[in-house]
């Protein structure tokens, strides 16, 4: 089992992360795993969930669940949370993390491309988290939504993802007003560049602008996954038990607003 800081502090805990089979959402599942909690991951590709799996539990030593299941089918989504909670008894944490994204100006998108991210990203998340109110743990539960500060602050090309984050925003701080007296919390993490993910290898078209993009961070570096990882950790931890509604920007002090990220361009498709 590896080393992290916060080992047992989700310990006895049930994580459902969707999109957790790769990237960011995989660092995740892995650190609520390496804290002590039980962990089930979706994500569309059968094959890489079952290596999500393998990951996991190598890390943890413990069990773990990986599944197949679009988000943008909630039928799906209610089956593997229904699975997770015969296997592991309950839902603590969940983390919507599932979102496709491209590069495109406005008039490069087809009314399809647009709402083939808006599926994914917002009707996504709102799948996750309706599908599971019934199974959380209530008083307890900690959800997290993985938004983007496009959400916030326009930059080119980002139309389709930043109109589906905003909705992730909005539906995620409702959620925390009308299930809060319920005793669930629901938070939202912006992560900036971050090392190794998809993410930066999509919306970087060269060296150059990403060294550009890069010199406007205030931290002049790239971000890791494991410092979004443990941001989660903390937020599903009792060491947060009174923070929720609120949009953590995990991103080196970029704040998207200030241009970081407008020298990046589409890749050639
Ligand atoms: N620019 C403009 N339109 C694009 C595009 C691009 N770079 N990439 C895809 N599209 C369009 C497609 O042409 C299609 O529209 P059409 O039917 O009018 O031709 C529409 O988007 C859907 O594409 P498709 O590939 O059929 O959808 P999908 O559900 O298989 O894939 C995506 C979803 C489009 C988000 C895809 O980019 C993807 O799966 N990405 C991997 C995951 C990812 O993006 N992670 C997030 C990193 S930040």
């Amino acid at each position: 089992m590896s080393q992290c800081f916060s080992e047992n502090l989700l310990a006895g805990k049930v994580a459902f992360v969707a999109g957790g089979t790769r990237g960011i959402n995989l660092g995740i599942a892995k650190a609520f795993a390496c804290a002590g909690a039980r962990v089930a991951v979706i994500g569309r590709d059968a094959e890489r969930a079952a290596a999500a799996q393998a990951d996991i539990e190598q890390a943890s030593g413990e069990s773990a669940l990986g599944m197949s299941c679009d988000v943008r089918d909630y039928a799906a989504v209610e089956t593997a949370i229904k699975t997770t909670t015969e296997a592991f008894g309950k839902i603590d944490i969940l983390v919507s993390g599932a979102a496709g994204n491209f590069f495109s100006p406005i008039v490069g998108l087809s009314a399809n491309a647009f709402k083939t991210v808006v599926d994914i990203d917002l009707i996504g998340t709102f799948n996750v988290f309706r599908a599971s109110f019934d199974y959380l743990t209530k008083p307890g539960a900690s959800l997290i939504a993985i938004t983007a500060g496009q959400a916030e602050h326009a930059v080119p090309f980002q139309a389709h993802a930043a109109a589906a984050k905003a909705g992730v925003n909005m539906l995620t701080k409702t959620l925390a007003v009308e299930w809060g007296p319920a005793g669930v919390r629901a938070n939202l993490i912006v992560p900036g560049g971050i090392e190794g993910t998809e993410g930066v290898k999509y919306l970087s078209s060269s060296q150059d602008g990403l060294d550009e993009a890069i010199g406007r961070v205030p931290a002049r570096r790239l971000g890791t996954v494991t410092e979004i990882a443990d941001t989660a950790v903390f937020l599903c931890s009792e060491a947060a038990s009174y923070i929720t509604g609120q949009v953590i920007y995990v991103d080196g002090g970029t704040l998207t607003g200030n241009g970081a990220y407008d020298c990046l361009r589409p890749l050639k498709r």
